[in-house]
């Protein structure tokens, strides 16, 4: 793509390319050589530049800090057998950094300048795209607050920071999870629709709460009754109840995710009924003790499609026939990864060229 941006780029003398080992990428541990740094000050984004990743120098103060003024995104790059890089739909991810940032009360990101600093790094760090199945490059853009105040109101100032880590896949089973009861992730009127940084550290006493019984991702159900399904871990979910893809619809406590609107997107295409609606968990339960209820899966860019083997509720765990035969699940998966590694037609023209 055209650049317009005015990036200031300082590459390393020092890449750790060389001693990375790529048949070992646990999810977000190992960081690509370069990021990417722009501030926000008077009314304007400037200072655009590409530095070796390293870490920063911040006021003790700063905002983010204390009151979790702070969002981000995810989103992946792909290296295709005929030397292109893509990053999936990330004007999508553009929207949402936008919709996070009006909810946190912190300024829009112009989606060129979006576009353009996730272009300019991964291709700086393109050599860091793994190309083995299911890996790719994960890039995670982020703003936070840096006025060193204490008082609880907007910061006036803001970093826009890109990191990019070469990943492997998130999950490496099936899942087995425990529909939660007691705790939420999000309220009504709340901002669970925002990637921002305290839904996720909420979420972590629950979700090990339910590591120790023996789970490994918490079903989210709604904070006012828990009688309603929500999200799964940090990604959506859905199901196939009498050959019908359900999900729950997207409200101020779901994230409208990228994943889950291309999985929408292309079961409508392929003439499967989707349903986006509240999803009770009496009929996520009475679906599986019946066999109505034959897949269940979450879908999300970590995660990307993550089958779920059981699911516990009450005292009672529920086994799902076996995911590894899914057939809705596993052809959505191969038709993703068909557009995303460049195996297959990109119909939808979901991928970005950089
Ligand atoms: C993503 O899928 O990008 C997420 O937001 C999950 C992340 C918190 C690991």
């Amino acid at each position: 793509m055209q650049n317009t941006l005015d990036i200031k780029v300082a590459k390393t003398t020092a890449s750790r390319l060389q001693e990375t080992d790529f048949n070992n990428l646990p999810f977000g541990h190992i960081f690509s050589d370069h990021m990417f740094v722009a501030d926000y000050a008077d009314g304007e984004w400037k200072n655009f530049q590409i530095m070796p990743y390293g870490d920063l120098s911040l006021s003790p103060a700063i905002a983010s800090l204390h009151y979790g003024q702070t969002f981000f995104e995810g989103l992946k790059a792909y290296s295709h057998p005929d030397g292109k890089i893509v990053v999936f739909r990330p004007e999508k991810n553009a929207e949402r950094f936008n919709l996070s940032a009006q909810r946190m009360c912190m300024p829009e990101l112009p989606v060129e300048i979006f576009l353009e600093s996730i272009a300019a790094l991964v291709n700086i760090d393109r050599n860091w795209i793994p190309k083995a199945a299911h890996h790719s490059l994960y890039i995670r853009p982020y703003m936070f607050a840096t006025d060193p105040y204490l008082g609880v109101a907007p910061s006036k100032t803001y970093k826009y920071i890109i990191l990019t880590c070469p990943v492997g896949a998130y999950f490496s089973k099936p899942l087995k999870v425990k529909i939660e009861t007691k705790y939420s992730r999000a309220s009504e009127g709340g901002f669970g629709f925002a990637k921002a940084g305290g839904n996720y550290g909420g979420s972590l006493f629950p979700a090990q709460e339910a590591l120790k019984e023996g789970f490994d991702q918490i079903i989210w159900t709604d904070g006012r009754e828990h009688a309603f399904v929500e999200e799964l871990g940090a990604a959506n979910v859905m199901f196939v109840i009498d050959g019908k893809l359900v999900t729950p619809s997207t409200r101020d406590t779901i994230l409208k995710g990228v994943t889950r609107d291309s999985v929408l997107t292309l079961a409508r295409k392929w003439g499967v009924p989707v349903e986006e609606r509240r999803v009770s968990v009496t009929e996520v339960i009475e679906g599986l003790k019946s066999g109505r209820l034959t897949e269940a899966f979450g879908a999300g860019t970590a995660a990307t499609i993550a089958p779920i083997a059981s699911i516990g509720y009450e005292g009672q765990l529920y086994t799902l026939p076996d995911q590894s035969q899914a057939e809705f699940s596993n052809k959505v998966l191969k038709t993703l990864n068909d557009i995303r590694y460049g195996y297959g037609p990109d119909e939808m023209g979901w991928n970005y060229v950089i």
